[in-house]
């Protein structure tokens, strides 16, 4: 059996996700979860994970320097990269959403992560707006007047909540994915299979208990 390699988004899903494969019954290092390395070897099950930012799983996956990852479903939408959706792990559910300050009306300039699904749900809807694009702590921009409204994640809605923020559209819901490069998923086929295989019972699980 070969190696495979896998992306895992740093930051919130993590925990989340390196919890999931334990579950699964996957053996993996210890110090996993607290380690700095951005490369972490599991011998027992002969994988290799690569620790990424969210945003760039999909780049990884496609350029095929990882076989697997695990990214959410707005970076997918959002990448348009070309990898295989595998499985629905049902970890991290959040939405995206239009939200902005209560009382304004206009609604022209659009701050977000994300601007090609902004710029996508806009246009459907057919208004004009200027996207503009921000890294993170979007809510930030309606409050000094960047923006009139923002496009982003919601997981709890505290941060709208605290920043005074309201909700004005959903536009999709969110979980993370199980994604594969499409070459690698051919060629490792019956490995990357097993893994699937172990981690859908477990997203039934986390299915049920979330709906
Ligand atoms: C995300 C998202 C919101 C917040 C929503 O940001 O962009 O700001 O979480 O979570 P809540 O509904 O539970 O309050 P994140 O903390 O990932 O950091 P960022 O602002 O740097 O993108």
């Amino acid at each position: 059996m070969s190696w495979l390699t896998i992306a895992m988004p740093k930051g919130r899903i993590f925990e989340e996700a390196v919890q999931m494969l334990r579950l699964a019954g996957f053996q993996l290092p210890s110090d996993f979860e607290d380690s700095r390395k951005l490369i972490i070897d599991g011998e027992e099950e002969k994988f290799r994970f690569i620790l990424a930012k969210p945003m760039d799983v999909p780049t990884y996956v496609e350029q095929g320097v990882a076989d697997i990852g695990i990214a959410g479903k707005d970076v997918l939408l959002e990448e348009q990269r070309n990898v295989y959706e595998l499985l629905d792990l049902q970890i991290s559910p959040c939405y995206l959403a239009v939200a902005g300050l209560p009382s304004q009306a206009v609604n022209e300039k659009v701050a977000t992560k994300y601007p090609h699904i902004a710029s996508s749900y806009f246009r459907k809807k057919g208004e004009q707006v200027d996207i503009i694009p921000l890294r993170g702590s979007i809510e930030l921009a309606p409050l000094v007047g960047l923006a009139d409204r923002i496009v982003d994640i919601v997981s709890t809605g505290r941060t709208l909540k605290e920043n005074g923020l309201v909700e004005y559209d959903r536009i999709i819901e969110v979980t993370s994915r199980l994604i594969a490069n499409p070459v690698q998923f051919r060629l490792k086929y019956d490995q990357i299979q097993y893994i699937v295989q172990k981690l859908t019972p477990i997203t039934k699980k986390i299915g049920a208990v979330s709906r």
